[in-house]
């Protein structure tokens, strides 16, 4: 396993509708576990393939599982072409940031609840049901790959505040 580079705004990368997987072969399940290790790496809870830069509808996420004693163990869950079947009419809103926009984080709003169908590593069709945390974390990950970011859901004032600081610190850091 490796870590991989992951690409930040304003990359245009980032803005790119990812390819679908058509077969599973040992590259595929390599580059999903770079990216859990990336993304345990980076401290996130969910990463796209688009993010370090592979054009694949690949996501990983690790939101974790209560146990019935209350604690959070790992959960980590990989998917291959992601398709939310069903979102619910109820909305929920909750900060999100994003590993490609680091130091950001607004309050969006999404459905509450999603059903999502992908396949697993073993290129098995799967259904999952997901509310909380998780339901928002695979729209969020779904969302990287049709070229869509968190920042892209705010209100067109709240966006333009973040790509101006965005803009500012890449400034900085090129000069520095
Ligand atoms: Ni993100």
């Amino acid at each position: 396993m490796a870590l991989r580079k992951i690409i930040k705004m304003p990359n245009s990368f980032l803005r790119k509708k990812a390819s679908a997987v058509d077969t599973i072969d040992n590259d595929i399940k390599h580059i999903l576990d770079d990216m859990l290790e990336t993304m345990y790496n980076a401290n996130g809870i969910g990463l796209a393939a688009t993010q370090i830069g592979i054009d694949k509808r690949l996501i990983v996420m690790d939101c974790g599982l209560k146990t019935d004693d209350d604690h959070l163990e790992p959960n980590p869950i990989k998917m291959i072409n992601p398709e939310i079947t069903f979102l619910s009419k109820n909305f929920n809103e909750r900060e999100e940031g994003c590993l490609s926009i680091p130091g950001h984080h607004a309050i969006v709003k999404r459905p509450d609840q999603v059903i999502v169908n992908y396949r697993d590593e073993n290129f098995k069709q799967k259904e999952l049901k997901a509310d909380d945390l998780l339901g928002v974390c695979i729209q969020h990950e779904i969302d990287h790959l049709n070229g869509i970011l968190f920042i892209d859901h705010l209100s067109r004032i709240k966006k333009e505040m973040i790509l101006k600081k965005i803009k500012k610190e890449n400034l900085n850091e090129n000069r520095s």
